[in-house]
């Protein structure tokens, strides 16, 4: 057959691709990303045949295992397919010929919104477009907007406390990434991010025993990027998608803009609750799990290891994806955090999701995903689609960062200080609360999660609090279904120790007078037998 000689283009096209022994990729990845980038070009097509693996060695002066890993790194993208006997071909279709098809469940349900012929009696449609439905945190971070006054203390937000980032250490690495680094690291990238860098996360979960490669890690423009690309790959329109209930509100508003139907899991001291996960998994046979599962935002809980068996099961029956969420595992502070669900699952099922941006800093806009065979193509080729590549300056002085000596000084003395503020504020609530307001000491993360008695509404104590000079999050966003709006989170990252005997004070006295204006209703209620309590 004509298509399995290699014919003289694709030779002549394969050995002028150059390979330069300043550049520090491996030289099996180096030709990999280059071959990949002649097909990802159209120079070779579907269906090319490539030349053996004793031709490339040959023609590019390399051992034969450098040429049969570059072909390896080539098939795990999905580029090429060897066929025994035959020889290895281009399996890689140009995407720009082939027509964008909508996953059927979207045609079905969202008619174009305009559609139209263009004269000449062929119809056109105006793209597709999503509607994005009401943001889940809209309502509330408006009226943390229209609460906020001049000198409140924020304890609405998530946040890092600047004054840990590291930030000499990085201008250095920045600064040796520009003058040291060859020009070429600059240009445009055709790869899952740099290889010693997806070495160095591979290690880090070795470490915390999960079979992984830096095969298996895509590196991605933070966890909030990573939930953009499994949305992306695992979850169509209308799919039945369950996650705990709190859980980290962005990751919902993620999932949100494929309409799925929620399921809520509840979550205790030791992660997501195995029976409520078994009974939703049997019940709704949902598409995805979304679990946060280390220091969860907001209730700061880590799934225990005794769980990993059976939620492990429960998702095989049903065959779930499920989408690990380990943001913050490093923010653990009461011992060693467990091992991740990753490192338990031996069908590839899980899909983790990291990020240097609490352990480090937000500006970075690094993460990783580490994931197995066809999910990690997926998820590439949906990378490649999003941005193509994730800053390698920001790579390269990560790398730079890690192989030195300040990762584990600076984690000691992140974890250190976010302890002690935890303790701070935990103490100063525990003497400030009535017995009726439960709080939940977490044993990692940035954030204390609140319950009011059941009757109690967050969003009208933040009025309260606001005029106090506090403000935090009401916790109606962190539920997928049924918020329970008794519920808030403080976060205490950024507040110094110092503050948080008078932030403890601002918030008691908002307990107080919400509980006077409580009291006063149901006198109300009591003595106007016009007024009856809502069901
Ligand atoms: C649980 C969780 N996942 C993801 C993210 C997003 O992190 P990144 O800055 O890496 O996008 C956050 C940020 O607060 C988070 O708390």
């Amino acid at each position: 057959m004509v298509m399995d000689r290699v014919n003289k283009n694709t030779r002549g096209k394969i050995s002028q691709l150059r390979l330069h022994a300043r550049d520090r990729r491996p030289l099996y990845e180096q030709l990999a990303h280059a071959i990949a980038e002649l097909i990802r070009d159209g120079e070779l097509a579907e269906g090319t045949r490539l030349p053996a693996l004793r031709e490339i060695a040959k023609l590019h002066g390399v051992a034969l295992v450098t040429a049969s890993q570059a072909y390896e790194v080539l098939a795990a993208e999905g580029l090429v397919s060897s066929r025994t006997g035959r020889g290895t071909f281009v399996s890689f279709k140009d995407q720009a010929a082939v027509q964008p098809a909508l996953p059927p469940a979207l045609g079905r349900r969202h008619r174009p919104l305009l559609q139209s012929d263009d004269g000449a009696g062929r119809e056109w449609t105006q793209p597709y477009k999503v509607f994005s439905p009401q943001s889940r945190r809209y309502e509330t971070f408006e009226l943390l907007r229209a609460s906020a006054r001049p000198g409140a203390m924020a304890l609405s937000a998530g946040h890092t406390a600047p004054e840990t980032y590291p930030l000499a250490d990085f201008a250095e690495c920045f600064a040796r990434t520009f003058l040291d680094d060859p020009p070429a690291i600059h240009q445009y990238r055709v790869d899952r991010g740099d290889v010693t860098l997806r070495e160095a996360c591979a290690e880090r979960l070795r470490a915390r025993g999960a079979d992984v490669t830096a095969d298996d890690i895509l590196i991605v423009s933070g966890a909030q990027q990573a939930l953009s690309l499994v949305t992306d790959c695992f979850v169509r329109e209308g799919d039945v998608v369950a996650a705990e209930a709190p859980t980290y509100f962005s990751a919902l508003e993620t999932f949100d803009q494929r309409h799925v139907s929620w399921v809520s899991v509840s979550v205790d001291r030791d992660g997501i609750s195995v029976d409520s996960f078994v009974n939703a998994a049997a019940k709704f046979s949902p598409r995805v799990l979304y679990v946060n599962s280390a220091a969860q935002n907001p209730t700061g809980s880590f799934l225990a290891r005794s769980r990993h068996r059976q939620v492990l099961a429960a998702a095989e029956r049903v065959n779930m994806t499920i989408v690990e969420d380990q943001t913050c595992w490093q923010l653990s502070y009461d011992g060693e955090p467990p091992p991740p669900l990753f490192a338990s699952d031996r069908s590839g099922r899980v899909v983790l999701i990291e990020s240097f941006s609490k352990m480090l800093f937000p500006s970075l806009r690094v993460g990783f995903i580490a994931a197995k065979g066809a999910a990690m193509n997926a998820l590439y080729a949906a990378k490649l689609r999003a941005d193509s590549f994730t800053t390698t300056v920001s790579q390269r002085a990560l790398v730079r960062f890690l192989q030195s000596k300040a990762p584990a000084r600076h984690l000691r003395a992140a974890r250190s200080l976010y302890r002690r503020r935890r303790d701070a504020l935990a103490e100063s609530l525990a003497r400030t609360l009535t017995p009726d307001v439960r709080m939940t000491v977490p044993a990692g993360g940035l954030n204390m999660w609140i319950e009011l008695p059941a009757q109690w509404s967050a969003r009208e104590l933040l009025t309260h609090a606001a005029a106090a000079g506090l403000l935090f999050l009401p916790g109606s966003p962190f539920y997928p279904t049924q918020p329970a709006t008794n519920t808030l989170r403080l976060s205490y990252g950024a507040l110094p120790e110092s503050q948080a005997p008078e932030a403890a004070a601002r918030f008691g006295r908002a307990l107080r007078s919400y509980a006077a204006t409580q009291r006063k209703k149901s006198t109300l209620t009591a003595s106007d037998p016009a007024i009856t309590p809502a069901v």
